[in-house]
This record gives structure tokens, C-alpha cells and sequence, in this order.
């Protein structure tokens, strides 16, 4: 199917994902920037239903795992009957599933999947998928983090939400991103806005200055406070070295 393109001529990036509850999406990113960059067409969404995919009349995704043991595994044949359908409109999208024991979404992974195609996401249900059609497709594990979640439709959720707001066009000071927690290897320094003074606290004195070389420093000197106090492990990073 060809993808019409961005007011800006570039190809909208596109996010499949399959799905055993399509009625899931968009859910939460209809809404806010992500929902009025869907209206603008910078990107685009479909899901594919898994279901459709099953077995027999019941159309049966899952079965007991093999080994014995509780819950059920979605079967590798549907799965993979699936991914190839998906896989017909979508050569080029890395094949992601989402998966606890996956490597870990960060903002350097969302950068580099926000600058390609878009994404094909698999998002699990039940105990998980086959090990043979993650090995047979060829598939990248991503974690979100280390708990267990019942589905992966929220994981997929939270990886689209994140590679979205990084393409061109979405936030609209592309300013604003440079300054994000993890864009420079810092947390974001804190924020403050109206009212001057509320329940007897106050802005810092330097950001009602007008002082732009003041501010810069200050911020600067508080993202590097926070991140040192709450997460030493990013200040090692080359980001984090490059702003210092
Ligand atoms: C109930 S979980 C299965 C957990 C699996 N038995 C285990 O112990 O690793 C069902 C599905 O939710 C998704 N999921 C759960 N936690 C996740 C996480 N932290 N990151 C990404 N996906 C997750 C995966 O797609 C997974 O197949």
C-alpha cells in the first residue's frame, strides 16, 4: 500500500502492531501530541489481529507449553502467520518483541527507532510466544522494565509514544527535547511557572533575572545535581560528558 506523505513530503513512520486486542489502540495515543500527529498523518497506525490468525473454527492462538507447567504459549505457526501478513506492507520495520527479558527501552533505543520506517511490534499475552518463531523471524526482545505486565499492548504503547514525540514536526520547540531528561545523558533540571509565589514558596531568583547566560548555568548546574544524586550511572555516558 504506498503511505502517502508528510506535509513535508517525508513518508509518515509507521507503528503495526499485532495484537490479540486490537480494540486496545489507539487508546491513549489518540489524545495530546501523539493523537494530533496521527490526525497530521507524521505518523501512522494499524493493528493486526492476531485472532484472525487461530486455529479452526475457535480460532485457537495458544496451547499448553510443551515441558508441562502453568498458563498457556501463544503457538509459533499463528504467530507466525501473522508477522508475514504484517510483514507484506511493512518490509523494512524492525520486528520487535515486547518481552520482560528483552533489553531495556531507552531514550538512545527510541532515538534509533524513531529514525527509521517505523516499528512491527509484537505484543504477547498469556505465559508468552514460542521460542522458535522469535528465533525464526528473527525478532528483537525490548523490556520496558523489570516487571511483569499482562500483556505487551501497553509496552508497545509506551515504546510508539516515545519514538513519536521524537519525530520531526511532533513537539513544536524541537528546542524543548534538547533539554529532556536523557537527551544530554541528564535529568532535566527542575521547572517553575506561575504563580511567583506559592504556599511561601518561591522561583529560584536567577530565572526571574532575565540573565539568559545565568539560566543556562543554573540549569545546567541543577540537571547535573539531580543526576548525580539520583542516577550516578548516567554521568559516566558520553552525552553526559559531551555537556559537562
Ligand atoms: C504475563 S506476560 C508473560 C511473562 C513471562 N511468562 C515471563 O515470565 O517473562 C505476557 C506478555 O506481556 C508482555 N510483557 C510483560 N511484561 C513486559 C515488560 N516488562 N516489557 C515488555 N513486555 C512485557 C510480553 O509481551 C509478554 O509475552
Amino acid at each position: 500500500m504506498p503511505h502517502s506523505p508528510t506535509s513535508d513530503g517525508r513518508p509518515p513512520w509507521r507503528a503495526t502492531v499485532l495484537t490479540l486486542f486490537p480494540e486496545m489502540f489507539p487508546g491513549p495515543l489518540a489524545v495530546s501530541l501523539a493523537g494530533q500527529a496521527l490526525d497530521a498523518a507524521i505518523w501512522t497506525l494499524r493493528t493486526v489481529s492476531i485472532r484472525e490468525f487461530g486455529l479452526g473454527k475457535h480460532r485457537v492462538v495458544d496451547d499448553a507449553p510443551a515441558g508441562g507447567g502453568a498458563g498457556m504459549v501463544m503457538r509459533a505457526d499463528v504467530l507466525a502467520a501473522a508477522i508475514d501478513h504484517a510483514r507484506i506492507e511493512e518490509p523494512d520495520a524492525p520486528l520487535i518483541f515486547l518481552s520482560p527479558r528483552g533489553e531495556r527501552f531507552d531514550h538512545s533505543l527510541a532515538v534509533e527507532l524513531a529514525a527509521g520506517p517505523g516499528l512491527l511490534l509484537l505484543a504477547g499475552r498469556y505465559e508468552g510466544i514460542d521460542e522458535r518463531v522469535i528465533e525464526g523471524r528473527a525478532m528483537r526482545e525490548v523490556s520496558i522494565g523489570d516487571y511483569v505486565l499482562s500483556g505487551g499492548e501497553l509496552a508497545a504503547m509506551v515504546l510508539i509514544d516515545t519514538c513519536v514525540r521524537l519525530l520531526p514536526g511532533v513537539v513544536g520547540a524541537p528546542a524543548s527535547l534538547d533539554q529532556e531528561s536523557f537527551e544530554a545523558g541528564l535529568l532535566e533540571y527542575p521547572q517553575y511557572s506561575k504563580p511567583r509565589e506559592w504556599e511561601g514558596r518561591t522561583i529560584p531568583e536567577v530565572l526571574l533575572s532575565g540573565d539568559h547566560k545565568k539560566i543556562f548555568e543554573w540549569r545546567r548546574a541543577e540537571a547535573q545535581r539531580l543526576t548525580a544524586r539520583r542516577r550516578p550511572d548516567l554521568l559516566g555516558s558520553p552525552k553526559s560528558r559531551e555537556k559537562s
